[in-house]
């Protein structure tokens, strides 16, 4: 038997219309940025959340950096950020020279803890200087609790862009991931639940906004025959061709999270019940979507840590990856402020995101399965040498 083939967390998963919409865009010799193509995915991303605007990007990145420029961050500013996130979210920060203060996640729901964000702000208020806006992460597709964190953020006047990069699909009782604050943003990176292999969306229901962000990411050029700037622009349109295979990915978005959901269901019927596991909590205030299945491992009770199960995994060629490490923690970004941090570092330090893309098979699920359980029973009948 030749080597076992690689199971990956959450690779791409095309099945058809991709390639016949890409072929169609060839076709029209439409293959740069801007184009029908393009139009059209921005028109059905509205309707499927219910968002009024949308602006196609070259990545979920760029979405969050034109964000914060609209915003009018500059150089020496603070924005408030979730801590536990992957470092785009803060990196667009950095972009303008501006400066993160990280809030710690509740354990509840492992997104920003509206308590700590409003002691935050307290604080701020009482030294007479306030953040200029948040960027508020969905983690791993479940929303953060925008009611609370919405009327905190709006009693300080601070506008919020929702980076919703993971969150497609999800719901925060019964509105759509995106739609909250002054500007939402997703990625279509290539292991998020939809892909265009790189490419991002920022959203809003201020058209002025998303006026601006096409206006910005193409050069920002001023209405005139000839080149003419007034601004600094990006080249951050989404082309053509790549809005064409999102088109044909987001056709089938509500399969691919019922598709994740069951994967979920599958861990926690045959894990759920093991000491020392548990899973990350679904809020009970939406509904996720179930981009990745995330466990949190007690190794006392479990009988090995998060690193011997992970390496495990990875002895049977199975990739998974330890939840974010939290931006406090981050060499880059030390120094600087941080509300709480503990318990972003104990989901970091416990916490393992698991194989969960469209195309695993059952019998691949079982033996990723097992492996956990044996993982836990090994470890756990070591004995202890002094
Ligand atoms: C929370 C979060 N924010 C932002 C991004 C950035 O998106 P992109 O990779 O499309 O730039 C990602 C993922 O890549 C993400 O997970």
């Amino acid at each position: 038997m030749g080597p076992l083939k690689r199971i990956f967390l959450s690779p791409p998963h095309l099945d058809g219309r991709e390639r016949e919409l890409l072929l169609q865009a060839f076709d029209s010799n439409w293959i740069t940025t801007l184009g029908p193509q393009v139009d059209a995915f921005e028109a059905e991303i509205c309707a499927m959340t219910g968002i009024g605007h949308a602006a196609a990007l070259s990545s979920g990145t760029a979405a969050l950096h034109l964000g914060l420029l609209m915003l009018g961050v500059r150089p020496g500013d603070e924005v408030i950020c979730s801590d536990l996130t992957f470092a785009a979210s803060a990196n667009a920060i950095a972009y303008l020279g501006a400066i993160p203060v990280f809030i710690d996640s509740d354990a509840a729901t492992w997104n920003m803890d509206p308590a700590l964000l409003s002691k935050e702000l307290e604080g701020c208020r009482k030294k007479g200087r306030l953040p200029k806006a948040a960027i508020i992460v969905d983690l791993y597709g479940q929303c953060a609790d925008f009611a609370r964190i919405i009327q905190i953020c709006s009693s300080y006047g601070l506008p919020v862009i929702e980076d919703a990069a993971e969150a497609l699909g999800a719901t925060y009782n019964g509105k759509a991931a995106g739609k909250f604050g002054a500007m939402g943003i997703f990625s279509f990176n290539g292991n998020k639940i939809i892909t265009t292999s790189g490419g991002g969306m920022l959203v809003s229901d201020d058209p002025e906004y998303v006026r601006q962000a096409k206006f910005l990411s193409t050069q920002a050029r001023d209405p005139a025959p000839h080149y003419q700037h007034s601004h600094i622009g990006y080249n951050y349109r989404l082309s053509n061709l790549l809005a064409a295979v999102g088109r044909g990915q987001l056709a089938r978005l509500l399969s691919k999270i019922a598709r994740r959901k069951q994967i979920k269901e599958l861990y926690k019927n045959t894990l759920g019940d093991i000491p020392g596991i548990e899973f990350m909590p679904d809020a009970e205030y939406g509904e996720p979507n179930h981009w990745l299945t995330v466990i949190h491992i007690d190794p006392e009770l479990f009988g090995a840590d998060r690193e011997a199960v992970r390496l495990a995994l990875e002895a049977e060629n199975i990739e998974s990856r330890p939840v974010w490490k939290p931006m406090h923690m981050q060499p880059v970004f030390r120094g600087c402020r941080k509300r709480g941090g503990e318990v972003a570092e104990e989901i970091f330090n416990r916490g393992l995101c698991l194989p969960s893309g469209n195309s695993l098979s059952n019998y691949d699920q079982e033996r990723i399965i097992g492996i956990i359980k044996r993982a836990g029973r090994q470890l756990g009948q070591r004995p202890i040498i002094h």
